[in-house]
């Protein structure tokens, strides 16, 4: 396959998180976020690692973006840690924090790099987390207000925006399993984090309009491709909740202004949802977007099991602890993630159901690999060659199959801290070796650089 393949203007990408690559959490003037209080939380992450240093980014911004410009992409999705723009989450914007990514931002375009920024990928200043966090409806507010001021500032560098990403990892990850900062267990309660979440997208939305009017705004879901393991209708129920509570549960108020009502049901949180998840909120969390941004990676069989007992580890699907995740003998990668490149079409063409008009985006796929530097200091990385490769072929399926796919950005530009994984698990197309902060394309970026200019 090559880039000719895909349509004129189709945009070609690379992401990263704040929190994951750019160190320097101490420095001028930014806040603690949840992230930096759960990464010392012993325990909480494989390698008891922070990413107090990550990849230096902050230090190192400038030869990254020329490494980006070299490798030839046309865009970058980065995000903005909350807490470097107000530290304690409300407030008077931090200059320091607003001048770095304005100087990113520039620097990206002198390259021929389009920025494209995340508001919100996980970093919640602790001192909204301390009263209470998304469980709370004030962080929704609270987060608009920090969007107008990043838009204000930022809005005439920055043209294409992000409100959340993945907010079901925020809200189960982090309030039901445990996994992810704030690494609370609430079972079901969960799901009003979730609501918040999206009403902080919807109100952040409004905001950027007002402040931005010529700004392209979207959002980023995390969708999974579902389906039953067999044909009972066991099964079949245990596909429909995962299916609800992983995809569902986020298309639908975005893209239909509804939550489904089986999902409220399996979570038994219809009394709060109706409560408390006004139309008015609904209108908001579900008013026009520019695009959908997906993160694709994997997908999931799933079976009906028998409910856990009561020292059962916390669930990231509360009221479905029974349903159990099939290993389908199909190859995995590093994260034990299986790979189904057909499972992108899907995903892409669920969302293009309920919203036929609306572009779509794969703002992340990507795969972890053990790499290995070898005695020459290249990295050989042919199975992250062949993951990159056939969800490009994907993503030409999914054009050809009509549908409005207009990008895809891979997970990651570097090896990075990969949440509870710490320093363990390399997602890169570039190697970063950590105690000389080296970048090493490795193989895989030179398969895309030459993919860029095929
Ligand atoms: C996604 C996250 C991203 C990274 C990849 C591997 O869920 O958005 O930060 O961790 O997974």
């Amino acid at each position: 396959m090559r880039r000719s393949d895909l349509p004129d203007g189709f945009v070609v990408g690379t992401a990263t998180a704040s929190y994951q690559i750019e160190g320097a959490t101490r420095e001028d003037g930014r806040g603690d976020s949840i992230w930096d209080t759960f990464a010392r939380v012993p325990g909480a992450i494989a390698d008891g690692t922070t990413g107090d240093v990550a990849d230096d980014h902050y230090h190192r911004s400038a030869e990254d973006v020329a490494l980006m410009g070299d490798l030839g992409f046309d865009a970058y999705r980065f995000s903005i840690a909350w807490p470097r723009i107000q530290a304690d989450g409300r407030g008077t914007p931090n200059k320091a924090g607003i001048d770095f990514y304005r100087r990113l931002a520039e620097s990206l375009l002198e390259r021929g790099v389009t920025p494209w920024a995340t508001l919100y990928h996980w970093d919640l200043p602790q001192a909204l987390e301390d009263r209470g966090g998304w469980l709370e409806r004030d962080t929704a507010l609270r987060f608009a207000d920090y969007a107008h001021e990043v838009a204000d500032r930022l809005g005439d560098v920055v043209t294409d925006w992000i409100t959340l990403n993945e907010p079901w990892c925020s809200a189960f990850l982090g309030y039901a399993s445990g996994h992810h900062a704030p690494g609370r267990t609430l079972g079901s309660r969960s799901a009003h984090a979730a609501h918040h979440l999206l009403l902080g997208h919807g109100l952040a939305l409004e905001a950027l309009r007002d402040t931005r009017p010529e700004a392209r705004v979207g959002t980023t879901l995390n969708l999974y491709s579902v389906r039953p393991a067999g044909d009972s209708e066991g099964d079949a129920d245990a596909a429909r909740r995962i299916d609800g509570l992983s995809n569902r549960f986020f298309l639908d108020p975005v893209l239909r202004g509804s939550y489904p009502a089986d999902v409220l049901d399996d979570l038994g949180e219809t009394e709060w949802f109706a409560e408390n998840a006004t139309d008015d909120d609904l209108r908001r969390i579900s008013a026009p977007i520019d695009f959908l941004g997906i993160n694709y990676y994997s997908r999931h069989t799933v079976a009906s099991g028998s409910v856990p007992g009561p020292d059962a580890p916390a669930s990231a699907y509360p009221g479905s602890e029974h349903v159990r995740f099939i290993q389908t003998g199909a190859p995995v990668t590093q994260m034990g993630w299986e790979i189904h490149p057909d499972g992108m079409v899907d995903v892409l063409r669920q969302a293009h159901e309920l919203a036929p008009d609306l572009p779509l985006y794969i703002t992340e796929n990507g795969a972890a690999y053990p790499d290995r530097v070898d005695a020459d200091g290249e990295i050989d990385d042919p199975a992250r060659v062949d993951y990159l490769q056939a969800h490009f072929e994907a993503a030409r399926d999914a054009v050809d199959a009509g549908l409005p796919l207009q990008g895809y950005f891979i997970w990651s530009l570097m090896d990075n801290w990969e949440w509870a994984w710490g320093y363990s698990r390399r997602f890169g197309i570039v190697h970063v070796d950590y105690d000389t902060q080296k970048r090493t394309p490795k193989r895989s970026a030179r398969w895309v650089a030459d993919f860029l200019r095929s």
